[in-house]
C-alpha cells in the first residue's frame, strides 16, 4: 500500500538525541507516568476527531478503533504503573504536542489537514522513541519492559500510516507540502526541549 511510505520514522526529519533513551531508562517510573498521560491523551484526541468530523465515515471507523486501541495502551501502561506502586498522578503536560498544535491553520480544510499531519508527526516520533527506549533496557537486560516497548513502537508505526491515509485524502500535493513544513517545524521543536525522563 502507497501510504505504508508514509509508516513510522519514515516521515520525521530528525533524530532523537542519543542520550534521551539513557535519561528516560534510568528513570522509567517517571517515564512510565508520561508515556500513561500520552496513551490517554492519544484516545481522547481520537475521540475529538470524530466530534469535529461527524459528516466523515471513513475518518469516524479509524478513529473509533484507534481510541480503543489507545485506551487499551493507556490500561497497560496504568497496570504497569500499579505493579510498581507507582501513582498515576495528575498530567505534567506536554509542551511537544502543545507547541505542535499551535501550527494547526484556522480554515476547516486546512485544520483538517493539519490536524491529522501533527498526529502522524507525533506517532512517528513516538515510535522513534520506543525503539530507542527498547534498545536501552534490551541493553540493561530489562527483558519484560523491552518487550512491551518493542509492540508499542510496532503499533505507533501502524498508527502514522493510518492518520498519513486519512490526511493524502485531503489532496495529495498538499498534503505532502504541507508534511514537509510540519516535520520540519516538528524537528526544531523535538531539538530545543530538554531531555527529560518523559516520552517527547
Ligand atoms: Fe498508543
Ligand atoms: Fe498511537
Amino acid at each position: 500500500m502507497e501510504t505504508d511510505l508514509y509508516s513510522g520514522i519514515s516521515i520525521l526529519r530528525s533524530e532523537s538525541d542519543p542520550t534521551w533513551a539513557r535519561s528516560a531508562a534510568q528513570s522509567i517510573n517517571e517515564t512510565l507516568v508520561d508515556h500513561a498521560h500520552c496513551e490517554k491523551k492519544a484516545a481522547v484526541a481520537a475521540m475529538s476527531m470524530i466530534a469535529s468530523y461527524s459528516d466523515d465515515a471513513e475518518l469516524i471507523r479509524t478513529m473509533t478503533a484507534l481510541a480503543t486501541e489507545e485506551l487499551s495502551h493507556f490500561r497497560e501502561v496504568f497496570e504497569l504503573l500499579v505493579q510498581r506502586s507507582v501513582p498515576l498522578g495528575r498530567d505534567p503536560g506536554d509542551p511537544y504536542a502543545q507547541e505542535l498544535l499551535a501550527l494547526v491553520r484556522q480554515p476547516a480544510r486546512q485544520r483538517k489537514l493539519d490536524r491529522l499531519l501533527i498526529s502522524a508527526l507525533i506517532e512517528a516520533r513516538s515510535c522513534e522513541r520506543f525503539q530507542l527506549l527498547a534498545a536501552e533496557l534490551e541493553r540493561l537486560g530489562q527483558r519484560d519492559e523491552a518487550a512491551a516497548f518493542r509492540r508499542f513502537e510496532r503499533s505507533e508505526a501502524g498508527h502514522t500510516a493510518l492518520f498519513m491515509r486519512l490526511a493524502l485524502r485531503e489532496g495529495k500535493d498538499a498534503a505532502l507540502t504541507r508534511l514537509d513544513e510540519l516535520a520540519t517545524a516538528e524537528a526544531a521543536i523535538v531539538a530545543k526541549l530538554p531531555i527529560m525522563a518523559r516520552i517527547h
